[in-house]
């Protein structure tokens, strides 16, 4: 009957579309948007059915869907097709990422063009290029306040030059991802000044209160997300003479998805994106889509079915583009954001694992891996054409989410942990040589996160401060073992810019007022590349570590069960400096590769033939596929900071 109603709307729908609509030839878009219609109507009736405007609203929908099919390139309709064919084309271990900003990295958008040969080199085939619209200047959060969504900000260059940028990387085989910075919009934006103006249809766009009674509400349960910088979730509009909800920085108005007008407005953009060549959209701060008095504002239901309607509706129009969700959530919902159910409730068909890069850098300040053992045991099963994005190092902090439970099961107590791994990573700890800042610290909570470049933070800063030959080369180590966990956990590693040749801190951001107050700045580097032509001299740190990547990328590349077709098996072993997982082929056990990592500054030993998995098989002996070294002994010595990527030989 549902089904009934919903033919019946699509029906009148496509009737009412405008003629020059209607005589396009858009036979795709039709069979995608029936295949597709059910579930669409069933989402936004259940987000907006209360309101008169929904039936009137489903039309805008779909006429901004067909609007943006037609202004769809034909070089992205085949790629949709071939996508559709070829649909877990992004599980494959083929794919390895970096992320950088623009300005750091290249300079501007033309520049970066010719950067394409240093992806090539490393072996980097996704770029995630940061933010780079029109922000207010001294007010743009990285670019994460962006007052115009479709203008390319004027010193990174124009949108012409991020068509053929997707153009020429697309020649290269290199996939672009770009931001839909979606939860929120400068307070420059046109339609908060529209709503400053008091115009009601604007204020409807964002969460606009008289007084303080709502807000008040609202702050008893949600949290800070920067308590230093911009405390509270609500800030006085002195203009509007209100208060409007602002969750992060006092000039980021949250974008208020209750109302379906934004929501239109912002698949519209997402669409926009798609069609200037996006490969991939980084779906940002996801977890905030939705605000409801009395809870934290944060992973509700609606926010899924947000996502979900937007993934039907880019399905029917771009469905050769994927969805990131940036969601730095406790594990339990992070996997919620791939969907739960393939068929009714797919959302994003990747997602960052912070769980994962959070307990990797608990292993490196305990140079254990009770924690990271404890947390991976425990990450929740995801839907299966879904994928994780592994990483290290991003533009953001490194949030110490862990469970409490993982940590009191790794035997500490959560609170003590916590400080521990702060005092730790930024140098206070003991001799820890780790040189990060504390980030966000909440004096009421006593809760802080952590800013720091991966080699100032694993020690590589201090080494080279003291000219240690020895310390330089356990950093380099740890470097590459981290980085060997990225690129064999499944899931698409995405290296952070700079990392591949051991950048260390950027102190200079304290002497940019647009940056002085956001130690984020620390870790987002300007490339040096005199620094980075040193990769090409032997013996420097730049060699040893960008070479030693360049290597793991095309070893990863050639190992098919490093894709990620829910085919990991975490192995549980005696010694608490190593992390053990196994890679799995459905049919061919042989082909299962066993990954050892040793997070101790001295050699540990496996016991392989103690492992039941791997009495299975029948092998004489194990060969690095990393190294290329074979080794016939059960008892397995790994050096400090190693890791071994082993296949059974016959
Ligand atoms: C995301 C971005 C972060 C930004 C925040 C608010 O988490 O990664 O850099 O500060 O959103 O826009």
């Amino acid at each position: 009957m549902y089904e009934q109603i919903s033919h019946s709307l699509l029906n009148e729908i496509l009737n009412a579309l405008k003629p020059a609509i209607k005589r396009k030839h858009i036979r795709h878009f039709y069979t995608r948007l029936g295949a597709n219609f059910f579930g669409m109507y069933t989402l936004f009736h259940k987000l907006y059915g209360h309101r008169d405007d929904c039936d009137k609203q489903m039309y805008r929908l779909v006429e901004t869907m067909a609007k943006q099919y037609i202004n769809r390139s034909a070089e992205h309709k085949a790629i949709d097709i071939d996508r559709e064919k070829d649909y877990d084309w992004f599980m494959s271990q083929k794919w390895v990422g970096m992320s950088l900003y623009t300005e750091g990295f290249a300079g501007n958008l033309k520049k970066l063009q010719s950067k394409i040969a240093y992806f090539e080199e490393l072996g980097i085939n996704l770029v995630h290029i940061m933010p780079l619209l029109h922000c207010p200047e001294g007010a743009s959060d990285g670019g994460y306040a962006v007052s115009n969504f479709r203008k390319v900000d004027p010193n990174m260059g124009a949108l012409e030059d991020i068509r053929s940028l997707s153009h020429i990387l697309r020649e290269h085989g290199i996939l672009l991802v770009l931001d839909v910075v979606m939860n929120h919009s400068s307070n420059e934006h046109e339609w908060a000044q529209k709503a400053q103006q008091g115009d009601p249809v604007y204020q409807d766009y964002y969460y606009v209160f008289e007084d303080r009674h709502l807000p008040d509400q609202y702050e008893a349960n949600m949290p800070e997300v920067f308590p230093e910088s911009a405390p509270g979730n609500f800030t006085w509009d002195e203009a509007m003479g209100k208060w409007v909800m602002t969750v992060f920085n006092n000039y980021q108005w949250d974008l208020n998805y209750s109302n379906p007008a934004v929501f239109i407005e912002m698949l519209n953009i997402i669409l926009f994106w798609a069609n200037q060549g996006a490969d991939i959209v980084r779906l940002d701060a996801v977890a905030f889509l939705w605000k409801k008095l009395g809870t934290a504002g944060q992973n509700e239901r609606e926010a899924h079915l947000v996502l979900q309607l937007m993934k039907d509706c880019c399905q029917v129009t771009a469905p050769g583009v994927l969805f990131i969700a940036e969601a730095i959530v406790a594990p339990v919902e992070v996997v919620k954001y791939f969907g739960e159910d393939v068929v009714i409730a797919k959302e994003c068909e990747l997602a960052y694992n912070a769980t994962y890069m959070a307990l990797l850098w608990d292993a490196v300040a305990t140079k254990n891996t009770k924690l990271l053992h404890e947390g991976i045991k425990n990450l929740p099963l995801k839907l299966e054409r879904a994928s994780w994005l592994n990483y290290l190092r991003c533009h953001d902090d490194i949030g110490l989410g862990f469970d409490d439970l993982d940590i009191e099961r790794a035997g500490y107590n959560p609170k003590a942990h916590r400080h521990f791994l702060l005092e730790y990573f930024t140098g206070a700890y003991g001799d820890s040589s780790a040189r990060g800042m504390k980030f966000g610290q909440n004096s009421k909570t006593g809760d802080a996160r952590i800013s720091g470049t991966l080699a100032s933070l694993v020690g590589l800063e201090a080494a080279l401060a003291r000219s240690n030959e020895k310390e330089i080369d356990e950093a380099v180590k740890l470097i590459l073992l981290l980085h060997s966990m990225i690129l064999s956990f499944g899931g698409i590693p995405l290296i952070y810019n700079g990392d591949e040749i051991g950048t260390t801190n950027h102190y200079e951001y304290v002497k940019d007022v647009r940056k002085d107050r956001d130690n984020r700045w620390l870790h987002r580097p300007t490339i040096d590349w005199d620094k980075a032509a040193k990769r090409h001299q032997h013996g420097t740190v730049e060699q040893r570590i960008f070479d030693a990547l360049k290597k793991m990328i095309a070893v990863r590349k050639a190992i098919p069960v490093f894709a990620d077709l829910n085919n990991r098996e975490l192995i549980t072993v005696d010694n608490p400096h190593l992390f053990v997982f196994l890679r799995t082929h459905p049919q061919d056990f042989m082909s299962s590769v066993l990954v050892v990592g040793n997070f101790d500054a001295s050699p540990q030993y496996l016991d392989l033939s103690a492992l039941d998995l791997w009495q299975q098989a029948q092998y004489s002996s194990m060969k690095d596929l990393y190294s290329g070294e074979k080794t016939k002994d059960d008892r397995l010595r790994i050096p400090a900071h190693q890791f071994y990527w082993l296949a059974m030989q016959p």
